[in-house]
């Protein structure tokens, strides 16, 4: 029984595990400095590497944004932000620290705020739009065309294109 106990935790520590950004955005920390450098977006998702319970330290790996050099996105064509830093432009695999509590192992879990906010700012005049009816590259427009009937600022709109792309018939996370 203990063996078998053991042969599981080893098989588990040889697979990088994946977790999530779980909250709506999540400060970045340099490892050696611990300074904050940038800010990780929900449902991100991150190797773990270590934990010590309080703290993680995690890679993330993306595509440089071609638009703007602070970003790094989940696709090579831009879409999903994964991450934002404040002065340097990301390592397309960059190593952060993270408080350990703004992780989850649970994908859904790590999407669910901003899909339920999607539901309630996109369903009020008619049934809201599964994300997966459009390609990544369609929702941008779809929405901003949207954008004055549901009233929604800059950040807001950017926050559920996001959702969209990331989840699209096409998307990254799908
Ligand atoms: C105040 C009412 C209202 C709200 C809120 C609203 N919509 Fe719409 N939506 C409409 C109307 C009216 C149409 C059909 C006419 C049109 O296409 O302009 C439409 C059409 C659409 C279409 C179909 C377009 C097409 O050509 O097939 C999509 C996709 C869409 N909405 C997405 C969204 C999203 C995403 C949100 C949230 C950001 C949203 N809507 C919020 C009123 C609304």
């Amino acid at each position: 029984m203990r063996k078998i106990l053991y042969l599981a935790l080893f098989c588990i520590a040889l697979n990088a595990k994946t977790m999530y950004i779980y909250d709506e955005k999540v400060t970045l920390l340099e490892p050696n400095s611990k300074k904050s450098v940038g800010i990780a977006y929900e449902g991100t998702p991150v190797e773990l590497i270590s934990n010590d319970g309080k703290m993680a330290t995690i890679k993330i790996n993306g595509f440089l944004n071609k638009d703007n050099k602070s970003i790094l996105s989940l696709s090579k064509d831009g879409f999903v932000s994964l991450l934002k830093l404040y002065n340097t432009t990301p390592s397309q695999s960059g190593i952060y620290l993270v408080p350990s509590d703004k992780l989850t192992a649970n994908k859904d879990e790590a999407w669910d705020e901003v899909k339920l906010y999607y539901y309630d700012t996109c369903s009020t005049c008619h049934a809201a739009h599964k994300p997966k009816e459009h390609q990544a590259n369609e929702w941008e427009a779809y929405i901003a065309a949207m954008q004055d009937f549901a009233k929604i600022d800059d950040e807001n709109l950017a926050r559920i294109v996001r959702f969209m792309q990331a989840f699209a018939s096409d998307g990254d996370l799908r």
